[in-house]
C-alpha cells in the first residue's frame, strides 16, 4: 500500500518545536499523504493558522465552533486514515490520556479508530514526571504509537530526554507504523534518470536540459518502499543515495548497453531519461577548429524501449513524454510504439517544466484510462506511478 490518496490529521501541540512540524508536513506530502493541520488553540502562539493554511493548501480550524455546519469533528475524522500529533506537549498528552474533548483536535482523536502516532517534546523533567510517564503508558495501552524523544540539548540551557526528534526519523517511524511504504519488497526496479549526451568531438556534445530530478525521485520513493533499485544515471550530479545501486553513463548506446545486461532481472522499469534522438556519425578525437564547424552528420540512436519491450517477461515499463500539441493523442501512440504498460506526459506547450521541482500532466495507461495530475511535486509523481505500476504488475 502507497501513501497516495491517505488522509493524515497532522495535530500540532503547543510546544516551540511546532515549527519543525512545517517540515513534517512537507515530507508527508512529498510521500504522497494528503495532510489536515489541526493545531490546538494555544499552539497558534508558535505557528500560526496562516503557515499551515499555506502549506497545506487546506483550511485550518482549531475549535468545534468554526465551519460548524461542516460537523469537522467528524467529516475530518471519517476521513483520516491516521493521525499524527508532533509535537505533543505534557498537558496534550494528558489530555488525550483521560479523553477530553475541550477543542477540534482531541474531539477528532476521540471520534476516530484509525492508528495514532504521538510526538512528545517537552523539558525531561516534565517527560519523567510520573503523571507524564502514567499518560504515556495508558495511551499506549490504547494503542497509541507514542515515539520516544531524542536526548539531547533543548530550548533552554538544559539537556536531557525531551526533544523533538529529526524529521526524517519521524517520518520514517510514521510509514512504519502505518505500515505503507514497504509494498515494492522484493521488486527489482531499473530507473534512469538525466539526459544522454553524444560526443561531437572531446569538448562539444549534443546533449539535453533534463535535470534528472523526476528520476532521482522515483529511485528514492521506490527504495523507500523496499524496491530493490537499480539507476542508471545520465550526465545528473547525485547527491548520496544510500541503498541503491548506480550506474553513470553519458551516452544513449553505454545506457542500452546497461539496460542490455540488467532488464532482464528487473520487474519494473521506468524510463525517465531524456535519451538523445541523434548521435554525430562519427565522433573525432581532436578538437574540430572554428573553421571546419559547419555541420554534423547524424544517425539515431536506438530507441531504448522499443529495443527492450520484444524482451519482456513480465516486467512493466514506464515511459515519460513532454509534447506540445496533441499532447494525449501523442503520448497514446508512444505508448503503443514503444510496449509501454504506462506513460506520464506533460503538456510543455506553456513553458518548460525542466529543473521544476513540481509537474503537471496525465497518466496514460494501456487499457486507455486517463490520470490527471495537476501540481503535484515530482515526489508525489513519482509515488504515483509506482502505485499504478505495481497494479500492473499484479
Ligand atoms: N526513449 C527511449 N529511447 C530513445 C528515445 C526515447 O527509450 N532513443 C524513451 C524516453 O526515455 C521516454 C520515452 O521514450 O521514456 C519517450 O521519449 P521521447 O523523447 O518523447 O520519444 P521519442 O521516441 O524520441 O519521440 P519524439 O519523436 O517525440 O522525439
Amino acid at each position: 500500500m502507497s501513501a497516495t490518496n491517505r488522509e493524515v490529521i497532522l495535530g500540532i501541540g503547543a510546544g516551540i518545536a511546532a515549527y519543525k512540524s512545517a517540515d513534517v508536513l512537507r515530507r508527508l506530502q512529498d510521500q504522497g499523504f494528503g495532510v489536515t493541520v489541526v493545531p490546538t488553540p494555544s499552539s497558534l502562539n508558535f505557528v500560526g493558522a496562516a503557515t499551515w493554511e499555506a502549506l497545506s493548501h487546506r483550511a485550518v480550524t482549531t475549535q468545534v465552533w468554526e465551519r460548524v455546519e461542516e460537523v469537522r469533528h467528524i467529516s475530518l475524522a471519517k476521513n483520516a486514515d491516521y493521525f499524527l500529533i508532533a509535537p505533543a506537549t505534557a498537558d496534550l498528552i494528558a489530555r488525550l490520556a483521560s479523553g477530553r474533548a475541550d477543542d477540534l483536535l482531541t474531539n477528532l482523536v476521540l471520534a476516530s479508530d484509525v492508528p495514532k502516532m504521538i510526538v512528545p517534546a517537552m523539558h525531561p523533567s516534565m517527560w519523567l514526571d510520573a503523571a507524564t510517564v502514567a499518560n504515556v503508558a495508558t495511551l499506549r495501552a490504547r494503542g497509541f504509537h507514542v515515539m520516544e524523544p531524542e536526548t539531547g540539548r533543548l530550548t533552554g540551557s538544559d539537556s536531557g530526554q525531551g526533544r523533538f526528534p529529526e524529521t526524517m526519523s519521524i517520518v520514517n517511524q510514521f510509514l512504519t507504523v502505518t505500515g505503507v511504504h514497504r509494498d515494492l519488497e522484493g521488486k527489482k526496479i531499473i530507473v534512469t534518470a538525466g539526459g544522454t549526451r553524444e560526443a561531437i568531438d572531446p569538448v562539444r556534445f549534443i546533449g539535453n536540459r533534463s535535470s534528472g530530478k523526476q528520476g532521482i525521485s522515483v529511485a528514492k520513493a521506490a527504495a523507500r518502499r523496499g524496491a530493490q533499485v537499480h539507476l542508471i544515471a545520465a550526465n545528473v550530479e547525485l547527491e548520496n543515495l544510500d541503498g541503491i545501486l548506480v550506474t553513470h553513463v553519458v551516452t544513449a548506446d553505454e545506457m542500452l548497453q546497461v539496460l542490455n545486461s540488467s532488464f532482464a532481472q528487473c520487474n519494473i522499469l521506468v524510463m525517465s531519461a531524456a535519451v538523445a534522438d541523434a548521435k554525430p556519425v562519427a565522433s573525432v578525437d581532436e578538437k574540430i577548429k572554428k573553421a571546419h564547424f559547419t555541420s554534423i552528420e547524424l544517425e539515431q540512436n536506438p530507441d531504448i524501449l522499443a529495443t527492450l519491450a520484444p524482451l519482456k517477461n513480465g516486467q512493466v515499463m514506464v515511459g515519460f513524454a513532454a509534447e506540445t500539441s496533441d499532447v494525449i493523442a501523442a503520448a497514446g501512440s508512444k505508448l503503443e510504439k514503444k510496449g509501454l504498460d504506462l506513460i506520464y506526459v506533460n503538456d510543455v506547450s506553456g513553458g518548460a517544466i525542466f529543473g521544476s521541482d513540481d509537474t503537471e500532466g496525465t497518466i496514460l495507461l494501456r487499457n486507455g484510462d486517463q490520470v490527471p495530475v495537476s501540481h503535484q511535486s515530482k515526489d508525489t509523481l513519482a509515488n504515483l506511478l509506482l502505485d499504478y505500476a505495481l497494479k500492473q504488475l499484479g
